[in-house]
């Protein structure tokens, strides 16, 4: 994977990113439609990255809005979707055009290399002692089969469990690792990350 420029869309402060993962880029350029972000994203990794001499671009704004030209700005650069993709269901009514987005999205990214992490599916689960060991799979991975199943048993789930329609965001034949994330008392995340070269 490219390491000279990242580009972050849904950067937030970076709260998911230890600085020295960022010092690996020379340059990062963090995109968040959350006007604190920013700075918060300044605090917490600024000066790390000024010591590594990692020229640091913040932009707030909608950073999915300004993909394309992004690409077409940074065409070397590795995009990372920092758990953003998964949220894109609560933006609209309309479940079925996003979820036509998001599976678009690998044909979208073609031009360069991507990955991202994301909300596969949430919701209650029994009280555990310990969160299941990550998972490896292959993209897709539907929720139907026994695996996933067994995957969704070992975290407790208590159907039903909302799905945040990334099963497709990943290219086909990418491999993928599962996370599962107890978000609070009784209630988990399901997190898939994955990443893949440029095909174009
Ligand atoms: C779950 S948080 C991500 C957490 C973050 N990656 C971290 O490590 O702290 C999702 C973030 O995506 C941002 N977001 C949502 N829609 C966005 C968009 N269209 N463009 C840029 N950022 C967006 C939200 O403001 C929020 O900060």
């Amino acid at each position: 994977m490219p390491r000279q420029q990242l580009v972050l869309i849904g950067s937030s402060a970076g709260w998911m990113l230890p600085s020295e993962w960022l010092t690996q880029f020379e340059e990062v350029h963090a995109w968040d439609i959350d006007p604190l972000a920013a700075p918060l994203f300044r605090w917490r990794h600024g000066r790390t990255l000024a010591q590594h001499g990692t020229r640091l671009h913040l932009n707030t704004g909608d950073g999915l809005s300004a993909l394309d030209v992004c690409m077409q700005d940074l065409p070397e650069a590795f995009f990372w979707f920092d758990n953003v993709l998964g949220q894109m269901r609560f933006t609209t009514p309309n479940l079925t055009s996003m979820e036509r987005q998001l599976r678009q999205m690998h044909q979208r990214m073609r031009r360069v290399a991507w990955g991202s992490v994301h909300d596969r599916m949430s919701g209650r689960c029994d009280a555990h002692d310990t969160t299941p060991l990550p998972m490896q799979s292959i993209a897709p991975w539907p929720m139907e089969t026994p695996q996933a199943q067994n995957w969704l048993h070992q975290m407790g789930a208590i159907s039903p469990w909302l799905d945040h329609l990334t099963e497709h965001v990943l290219p086909p034949g990418t491999s993928t690792q599962n996370t599962a994330w107890a978000f609070k008392p009784n209630y988990m995340h399901w997190l898939e990350m994955g990443w893949c070269p440029k095909v174009l």
